[in-house]
């Protein structure tokens, strides 16, 4: 089984950035570990702070993976762009956030990429990831 975790803007601060919100691990780290937890997985990771690489990652890996887990940070907000591009591919999309987008500011509340996604997971902290993985899962 293949997946990619596609993570957006300001992602790769994870570690560094507002802790309070997203937690003190890198998400190299946690990413290295769900690797060893799930060694069945072919697990890849692309992050970008670039809504057009975010499509171009989409475009490629879309209709050729088992699953994509899509965390598009503040894009999901935002970017028609990228909700097209969900909407265009044939691989399953998981949408995930690490805090719960529901109990913060109202903009984040909106989510271009949820309609056209198999699911959302939110608020679970980098778990949130692992959560989204094991629905691949049969
Ligand atoms: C986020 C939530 C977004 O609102 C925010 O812009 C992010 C991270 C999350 O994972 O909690 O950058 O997607």
């Amino acid at each position: 089984m293949k997946i990619i975790i596609i993570n957006g803007p300001n992602l790769n601060l994870l570690g560094k950035r507002e802790n309070n919100i997203y937690g003190n691990q890198s998400f190299t780290e946690f990413f290295a570990d769900l690797q060893d937890k799930y060694p069945e997985v072919e697990l890849r990771h692309f992050q970008s702070n670039i809504e057009g690489e975010l499509i171009d990652k989409l475009q490629e890996v879309g209709f050729d993976y088992d699953g994509i887990i899509l965390n598009t940070a503040a894009y999901t907000h935002t970017s028609v762009g990228i909700s097209d591009a969900v909407r265009a591919i044939t691989t399953p999309v998981v949408e995930v956030h690490i805090s719960n987008t529901f109990s913060r500011e109202e903009f984040r509340h909106k989510s271009y990429v949820a309609p056209h996604a198999k699911g959302v997971i939110v608020g679970f902290g980098l778990q949130s990831y692992e959560l989204a993985l094991m629905s691949f899962f049969e």
